[in-house]
């Protein structure tokens, strides 16, 4: 079974070819960087301008590469949501036109299960049941994933996704975007001790996450002892990088441990950061739990995930017609295998 896969919900237009699923052939990933930097964060409308721009190349390459012609493909998978809607509306247009020329099947994938499904691409795969934090620029959420397919809510960010808090942080450092590479960088010249940012405390014990407070204590900080040095600045990105990573990991073992899991998946761009894997890697261990973790290159957005998370759901039964739509706010339980688990959810909570 051989699939195209296309990703652009955000700032990197890409697409890749799989063999069943699990191998991938190509995987190109055009990353707009350089287009959002002058703006510290990602402009939603360059982002969709730029997409349109090299869209077609992107998929000519990944199927070049690939050695691979539309009439050789079994299916077309794209990203459906969640995103920036022009961004999506890219991809989901030139799927369904390809799916229509070439007269293929076509699945819409959930973004957030293409990162869950990052981990399948490794040699090891996680068994259900596990627990996945999917840390990204636009989310921070801990689902419980009993069975394949079907996902359950655990907890998410009340304000802040943790990628957006690296990169607000390195904007007010003068770092440069995007935030997190930038930050772990710096980071490693400073001392992680330095400088004491609150950890969010939740009065109801949920398993829930914030970063506002620390991104704010990070800028009153910079204001109150500004112009830092590069010593400071180091310090600062160390200190901040090791409470965001504290809470991450406290939340998921605590997560975990509730659950009874035994397996925890960790995804996202930010599951690109060395001292988050390294230390959810430590802590599962000492509670008994085995982590998972995609290569970086797997853990940033690119269409391999979104070509793997396809081919499952296409093994499921299922088809988009050519009417499939962009759905910027699709929560992940939505997309569940036969509705949201509820009761399920309310127990892991
Ligand atoms: O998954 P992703 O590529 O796109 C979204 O779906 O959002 O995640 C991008 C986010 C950005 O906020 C970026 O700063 C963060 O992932 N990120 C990192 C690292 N690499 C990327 N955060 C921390 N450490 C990293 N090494
Ligand atoms: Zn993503």
């Amino acid at each position: 079974m051989r699939l195209l896969a296309i990703e652009s919900s955000c700032d990197e237009t890409a697409a890749a070819v799989l063999a069943d699923g699990r191998h991938v052939l190509s995987s190109v990933v055009a990353s707009q960087d350089a287009v959002h930097a002058p703006y510290g964060g990602i402009v939603p409308e360059l982002a969709s301008r730029r997409h349109l721009e090299v869209i077609v190349p992107v998929v000519e390459q990944a199927l070049a590469a690939a050695d691979t012609r539309l009439g050789d493909l079994d299916a077309i998978a794209v990203t459906r949501g969640p995103g920036l809607v022009g961004s999506l509306l890219v991809g989901c247009a030139v799927a369904k036109a390809l799916a229509y020329v070439a007269r293929k099947p076509l699945v819409g994938v959930h973004h957030l299960e293409g990162h869950i499904f990052a981990a399948r691409l490794t040699e090891d795969p996680p068994e259900h049941p596990f627990l996945a934090l999917v840390v990204s620029g636009g989310h921070t959420a801990l689902y419980h994933a009993p069975a394949p397919l079907v996902y359950a809510l655990v907890g998410q960010t009340r304000d802040d996704a943790a990628g957006e808090a690296f990169d607000k942080v390195a904007k007010l450092l003068g770092l440069g975007f995007p935030g997190g590479p930038v930050i772990e960088r710096t980071a490693r010249a400073g001392d992680p001790g330095a400088i004491g940012f609150p950890l969010a405390q939740m009065r109801d014990g949920a398993s829930d996450f914030s970063f506002s407070g620390i991104k704010t204590a990070v800028a009153l900080h910079v204001k109150r002892h500004g112009p830092l040095s590069p010593g400071q600045v180091a310090d600062v990105a160390a200190s901040f990088q090791a409470a965001v990573v504290k809470m991450l990991v406290r939340k998921t073992v605590r997560a975990a441990l509730r659950l009874g899991v035994k397996r925890v998946v960790l995804t996202g761009g930010v599951a690109a950061n060395g001292p988050l894997r390294a230390a959810l890697a430590r802590e599962a261990e000492a509670h008994g739990a085995r982590l998972h973790v995609p290569p970086p290159h797997l853990c940033t957005d690119n269409a391999a995930m979104i070509g793997a998370a396809g081919a499952a759901r296409l093994a499921a039964g299922e088809r988009a017609g050519l009417t499939l739509n962009a759905r910027p706010d699709w929560a992940l339980e939505d997309a569940s295998l036969g509705g949201a688990p509820r009761a399920l959810a309310a127990r892991a909570r």
